[in-house]
């Protein structure tokens, strides 16, 4: 976090959002700028933005125009009905009938989000303080949409901190806990998927920690923990029970 809070700044382009943005460099400890008042060797590499009425998290490419925000509809391809199908290598990984689920690796909250929508019972777990605001900021948007309101739905309950200490505090066991850490990258830069999941990465290294987080999780799930990782990476914790091939990606499960 130190690391990064040298290489990232909020920006605000708009009066009406420097409270807000003061709050929110206060709370992460990084500079405040204006955007226009920018100078080409400002030294930050990113940028936390409101815009267009979401938090976004900019680079330098992207100040003007842009940026990666959590993104709260379904993807494509998925079904917008709720709850969506659970058809997908996702759900078969954490269990059709599982019922609560631990993501104990949010980041961009992707996965969480697709879980919520095929109508597992969230909750998640974030430890980069950056991520965290990110996220919030997305469950705050999908606390507006109408299909959470008309169904009284309440988006995730987010935990921020390291999940190897707040997964031995659950007060009850889920029936999964599921973590996707960041895996050292062996494809090049431009073979990886997502520009958002490359930024990440940028920010906050690996997770070199990962093995002591599947064996928190291990200690603190009811029935299973699902480990997303690369294809091309050993499994985190000797042979799974089952294990989920998807294209560049599987999912590696250990059931109790
Ligand atoms: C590869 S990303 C997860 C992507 C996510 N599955 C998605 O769908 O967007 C890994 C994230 O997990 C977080 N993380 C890794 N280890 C953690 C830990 N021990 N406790 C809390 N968060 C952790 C990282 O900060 C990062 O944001």
């Amino acid at each position: 976090m130190t690391q990064f809070a040298n290489n990232l700044a909020v920006v605000y382009s708009d009066l009406s959002l420097l409270a807000a943005s003061e709050i929110l460099a206060a709370r992460l400890a990084v500079p405040l700028l204006e955007l226009h008042s920018l100078s080409k060797d400002s030294q930050q590499d990113f940028y936390l933005c409101y815009r267009d009425d979401c938090l976004k998290l900019l680079d330098r490419q992207t100040l003007k125009k842009g940026g990666l925000i959590v993104e709260v509809d379904p993807r494509p391809g998925e079904q917008h009905s709720y709850p969506a199908p659970k058809k997908d290598l996702l759900a078969q990984a954490v269990g059709k009938k599982s019922k609560t689920i631990v993501d104990a690796t949010t980041g961009w909250a992707q996965d969480s989000l697709a879980m919520f929508r095929m109508g597992y019972e969230m909750q998640c777990i974030e430890r980069s303080p950056v991520m965290a605001a990110l996220i919030e900021d997305g469950f705050q948007r999908l606390a507006q949409k109408d299909w959470v309101q008309t169904r009284q739905l309440q988006p995730p309950k987010l935990l921020v901190g390291n999940a190897i200490e707040l997964l031995q505090q659950l007060s009850e066991a889920p029936d999964c806990i599921y973590v996707d850490p960041m895996f050292p990258a062996k494809r090049k830069k431009s073979a990886l998927a997502k520009k958002a999941m490359t930024v990440l990465r940028d920010i906050l290294g690996d997770d070199e920690d990962r093995e002591d987080l599947f064996a928190a999780a291990w200690q603190a799930t009811g029935k299973r923990v699902v480990v997303k990782s690369p294809d091309y990476a050993e499994p985190i914790a000797g042979k799974p029970s089952e294990s989920y091939q998807g294209k560049l990606l599987r999912y590696d499960v250990y059931i109790k």
